[in-house]
């Protein structure tokens, strides 16, 4: 059993700032789910309560059936990979990857075992013998992670490991990272502010927002089904455009959503005439932005348009998502 199931967990620091409000969560058994939200919502806060590495104020956190509150972080079953992959550098990639091992006197032929074996499934074996200077980024991230796989470990707790990688790297390692969790069968918690990195990642994501879970769902969910102008606006590239029903023509009351692809449909019954303010060029795609209202709006179009000249929307009243003005919550 490896699931983690976090009851009524509140944290407040010394300062008496609450950063995590009563959070309820259940990360099932093999699960990989990505913690997601802007920075300083909590997720490093949260992740770290998980690995015992910060105390709880209130509530109980369970890995497995067993309540961990006052189980020291060696004893949890877990294993962290940081953003900074700290590896010792006067220590060969071998001799980085054994030393947790070495420390908990494990005897010799077992760690040489386990060494190789993590450096196959990470494609390191030729770089055994190196020094983490003579590495690339994404390998010595490599052998972070092989560090985190030599101990077994019940859960995979992961805090924006691949933020110090160039975008490409980043790209790259996102897929190897998704292929070690269907290889070791095993939780995956992975924190991150980056929403590509949460839908592309994630079997299940957390959205949270000044330390409350905003939603938790499948990434199509996140990102189809928004259950709120929170959730909404923070998936999708450009954001989610809000327009106030009366810049619509529609309900005073209701705050409407829509994706900045659906700005232009040929079937579209709501008409429009904006002016362009700026343009970004984006390889297939070009994108306008524009105010619509006093909210800053943006289309995503594929035919030409120019900057100070007039652009004429037509939006499918199907494509709209409604939510309440004042709280923000969706209407269905
Ligand atoms: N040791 C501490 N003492 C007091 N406040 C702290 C401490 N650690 C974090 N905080 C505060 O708690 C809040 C949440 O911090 P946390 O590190 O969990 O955010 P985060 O979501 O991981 O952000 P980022 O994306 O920037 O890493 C922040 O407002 C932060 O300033
Ligand atoms: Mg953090």
């Amino acid at each position: 059993m490896s699931s983690v199931t976090i009851k009524n967990v509140k944290k407040t620091y010394d300062n008496n700032k609450t950063v995590i409000n009563n959070v309820n969560l259940e990360i099932k058994d093999k699960e990989f789910v990505v913690l997601v939200g802007a920075s300083g919502c909590g997720k490093s806060t949260l992740l770290r309560m998980i690995a015992g590495l910060e105390d709880i104020t209130s509530g109980e956190i369970l890995i497995g059936d067993r309540v961990v509150n006052n189980v020291a972080p060696k004893d949890r079953d877990i294993a962290f990979v940081f953003q900074s992959y700290a590896l010792y550098p006067h220590m060969t990639v071998r001799e980085n990857i054994a030393f947790g091992l070495k420390m908990r006197k494990t005897p010799k032929a077992e760690i040489e075992e386990k060494v190789k074996q993590a450096a196959e499934i990470l494609d390191l074996t030729e770089y055994l013998d190196r020094k983490p200077k003579q590495l690339s980024g994404g390998q010595r991230q490599r052998v972070a992670l092989g560090r985190a796989i030599v101990r077994n470990p019940k859960v995979f707790l992961m805090d924006e490991p691949l933020s110090n990688l160039d975008a490409k790297l980043r790209v790259q390692m996102r897929s190897e990272i998704k292929k070690l969790h269907e290889k070791l069968q095993t939780t995956f918690i992975y924190v991150t502010h980056d929403q590509t990195e949460a839908l592309t990642m994630g079997d299940r994501i957390v959205v949270l927002n000044n330390g409350d879970i905003q939603q938790v769902d499948t990434p199509d969910n996140i990102y189809n089904d928004p259950k709120n102008t929170f959730v909404a606006g923070f998936v999708g590239s450009p954001q989610m455009n809000f327009i106030e029903g009366k810049n619509l023509g529609l309900n005073e009351n209701i705050l409407y959503g829509v994706r900045p692809e659906k700005m232009i449909k040929p079937d579209g019954d709501i008409k429009l005439t904006v002016n362009v303010e700026i343009s970004e060029m984006l390889g297939s795609e070009k994108i306008a932005y524009f105010n619509i209202g006093d909210k800053k709006c943006s289309a995503k179009l594929d035919s030409d348009f120019n900057i100070g000249k007039t652009l004429d929307l037509s939006i499918c009243s199907d494509d709209l998502y409604k939510f309440d003005s004042a709280t923000g919550e969706r209407i269905y």
